[in-house]
């Protein structure tokens, strides 16, 4: 049996009041105070995740309490410190290899820090997280029928981790793209990157309202705590793909734009007879790219440092798709906002864009 873990931990306040009810009644300071003294903890075991190949595994989620705005905010030589704890509460456990859930990874050097002071392997998970952003982002594309040749896509977070990696693989299959981040010098250097890799001259914004306008396909993967885009800024018809946890698009924002199409990047169904045991918003079977990238890594026994640091391996994006393929991981189709969509919803929505059109010029 292969022994793996993952980091978990609430992305906000009103998470922490969501899991453990009565929390909700404190003050968010006084929450937030108490968050920062609980020690890692072992949250729940993972039971009956069995490959295609008939390798089986399982895992541990253990918890780091503090949320994404604390883990931006406090020094980072803090944050760090209970990662890492967290991290080495994995390896008592009996894990092999520990996966870092969202702002776990975000956090200072991408797991380097971390890896070096963990007994065990350590995975952002990033590399499967992309791999199947993209999958979904092309699924989508084939139902609206639009041509990714032909198409604008935009990329919100474009100089991190996730979104440069996106980027860089989308490249030579679109027509323009547009890469959005908050660091002039850092996207200059990523557009300069795709330029000599595949020859597409992209622009360059820091401004994602204004430079999503016109943009078919909006891939947003920021580090932001709040919501990135305003609703009026999406081109009708737009298929957005929010990666980031907090979202990057708010559920206002989707719930005022009949015509968009606004899935989450990176739900996947995990082969065997998968029980959590603890409810993070997934139905049954299914779990976030990040956690099944770690799934994936014990199932194959490749107990290394798979995807650190802030610039990916795109090799490791591609192996990574295959040893999902290997093991029977696939992509949970579309979901957006604690709700499946199926094929139908998503024409629905496709076949709601040229009547806005026509209502639009009248
Ligand atoms: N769905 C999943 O399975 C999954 C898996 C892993 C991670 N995630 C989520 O993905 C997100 C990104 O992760 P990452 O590892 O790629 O992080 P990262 O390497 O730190 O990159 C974050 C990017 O967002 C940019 N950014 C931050 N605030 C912004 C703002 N207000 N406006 C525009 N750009 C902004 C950063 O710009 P600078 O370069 O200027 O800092 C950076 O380019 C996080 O929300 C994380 O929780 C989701």
């Amino acid at each position: 049996m292969e022994k793996f873990a993952f980091i978990i931990h609430p992305l906000d306040i009103e998470d922490v009041g969501r899991k453990f009810g009565p929390l909700k009644y404190l003050p968010g300071p006084i929450l937030e105070g108490i968050l920062k003294m609980i020690p890692p903890l072992k949250v729940s075991h993972i039971t009956g995740v069995r490959s295609e190949t008939g390798a089986e595994a399982e895992g541990w989620f253990v918890g780091c309490s503090l949320t994404a705005k604390q883990m931006l905010s406090l020094p980072e030589d803090q944050v760090l410190a209970k990662i890492i704890k967290t991290a080495q509460l994995a390896a008592e456990l009996g894990a092999k290899i520990v996966g870092l859930g969202a702002f776990t990874s975000v956090v200072g050097d991408g797991g380097i820090t971390v890896a070096k002071h963990t007994p065990i392997a350590v995975t952002t998970g990033n590399s499967y997280t992309v791999y199947t952003a993209l999958e979904g982002v092309r699924y989508a594309a084939n139902l609206f029928e639009l041509d990714l040749e032909r198409a604008h896509v935009a990329i919100i977070g474009a100089t991190g981790s996730i979104g440069s990696a996106c980027a860089r693989i989308l490249a030579p299959d679109v027509k323009f793209m547009t890469l959005i981040g908050r660091n002039q010098n850092k996207l200059q250097r990523l557009s300069e990157l795709i330029l000599t890799e595949s020859g597409l001259a992209c622009k360059v914004s820091l401004e994602p309202n204004s430079a999503i306008s016109s943009a078919d396909i909006v891939i947003t993967v920021t580090s932001a705590v709040e919501g990135v885009v305003d609703a009026h800024a999406l081109k009708p018809g737009a298929i957005v793909c929010d990666v980031a946890r907090p979202r990057d698009i708010s559920k206002q924002v989707a719930e005022s734009r009949d015509d968009v199409l606004v899935f989450e990047g990176g739900v996947v169904q995990v082969p065997g007879d998968v029980d959590f045991n603890f409810n993070f918003g997934f139905p049954p079977g299914t779990s976030y790219a990040c956690m099944a990238e770690t799934m994936l890594l014990a199932l194959e026994g490749r107990y290394e440092n798979f995807s650190l640091g802030k610039e990916l391996s795109l090799e490791r994006v591609r192996e990574i798709g295959q040893l999902a393929q290997k093991h029977g991981f696939k992509l949970a189709g579309l979901r957006s906002f604690e709700r499946a969509l199926d094929e139908s919803a998503i024409l629905a929505i496709r076949d709601r864009i040229p009547q806005k059109r026509v209502s639009k010029l009248a």
